[in-house]
């Protein structure tokens, strides 16, 4: 069914010349070697929120060691969050597993093919079934994220705003047009096209209109009054760095597990918090940069000797001093996480290194 404003000629003409310009430029991503539905919903959640090159590594990990979705339902949760480690927004996996545990329980192990079926899983909204049954099962259904509503709102010339603000009849629109342009032919590749299209050419701020393959469909042009991100807040944060020396297990850090009733990172195992974040110069030994959200944290971290740990330190949950080698297989924030391996005390892997991740939705 065609709109006014896009007949089924032009529709064409934009399918062509985006697959084109797909099949030419798109990137060489792990996921897209594959058909495996389960593979390809482990890379959609990933990418959720996350840039494309910190999921690459992660999700090798990721499903080498969950290599099925019935493997991954019999993980225990701590070792599926420590694989998710630096990716943030920690409640993401958890419905992953939660949706493994129930498909091996209730569906035999097998994902749903349509994406009504997979939308019934706890967890697998219109996006992420979208995107599993085009890609891995070729279904004609348009997948929507903020890349595809952007490109398609400039292309029509359509006001887009912030995506809080966006009115119904704004998104019934957008929905509208991104269900009529899916190739029939090439839904996957069509729907991968639109949103890669977004994240490298169509950019938020400085799109590249000069090489677009649809700068002729497109009513905007140059003319792209993106709506600005609030700016950061600011914060200051401090945690201690205990180290002790076991005669049996040698070094060990002092970790403490964030309570199951947190909104934000629950159950992730965290350096303990500083009771003043104002750590004296000469007592200070790094400060990082983390970006969780929308709040960018100063942070300073504080060498603190075993007697000290009580005074210095306020407790937030359960505390226990664990090997080096421990604290690496375990589900560390990324903050945690960073200042180990900035303090040579966990092997940096090239995924560890991404700086400014989000790190957390609230719930
Ligand atoms: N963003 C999320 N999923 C994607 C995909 N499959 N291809 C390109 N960009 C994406």
């Amino acid at each position: 069914m065609a709109t006014d404003a896009w007949e089924q000629e032009k529709s064409e003409g934009v399918r062509r010349r985006l697959l084109a310009w797909y099949d030419r430029s798109r990137r060489d991503l792990p996921w897209r070697r594959t058909k495996d539905s389960y593979a390809i919903w482990v890379s959609e959640v990933m990418l959720q929120q996350t840039r494309v090159a910190a999921v690459i590594d992660r999700y090798q990990s990721f499903v080498q060691r969950f290599p099925t979705l019935v493997a991954l339902a019999h993980a225990p949760e701590q070792e599926v969050l420590a694989l998710w480690s630096g990716l943030g927004y920690y409640r993401r996996a958890r419905m992953l597993h939660k949706a493994a545990q129930f498909a091996a329980s209730h569906l035999k192990g097998k994902l749903p093919a349509t994406a009504t079926e997979l939308r019934l899983l706890p967890g697998i909204g219109a996006y992420t079934a979208a995107a599993i049954a085009s890609i891995a099962h070729g279904e004609q259904v348009a997948v929507v994220d903020g890349n595809v509503e952007r490109v398609l709102c400039r292309l029509e010339g359509w006001k887009a705003g912030r995506r809080s603000s966006r009115t119904p009849q704004l998104s019934g629109k957008i929905e509208r047009l991104a269900a009529q342009l899916v190739s029939p032919v090439r839904p996957g590749d069509w729907n991968q096209a639109l949103m890669e299209l977004g994240a490298i050419l169509c950019l938020p701020l400085n799109p590249q209109c000069d090489v677009c393959p649809l700068v002729s469909d497109c009513k905007t042009r140059g003319e792209h009054q993106t709506t600005p991100r609030p700016p950061m807040k600011t914060r200051e944060a401090g945690y201690a760095l205990a180290l002790r020396t076991v005669r049996a297990s040698g070094r060990q850090v002092l970790l403490e597990q964030r309570s199951a009733t947190q909104t934000v990172m629950p159950g992730l195992w965290e350096l303990p918090s500083l009771a003043d974040a104002a750590v004296p110069e000469d007592e200070l030994c790094m400060t990082v940069r983390h970006a969780i959200m929308q709040v960018n944290y100063r942070v300073s971290v504080r060498s603190v000797a075993e007697a000290e740990v009580v005074t210095l330190t306020v407790v937030g949950g359960e505390r226990r001093w664990v090997s080096l080698d421990e604290a690496e297989q375990m589900a560390l924030t990324g903050l945690a996480r960073k200042v180990l391996i900035r303090a040579h005390l966990l092997a940096a892997k090239i995924h560890h290194t991404i700086a400014q991740e989000p790190e957390e939705d609230v719930v």
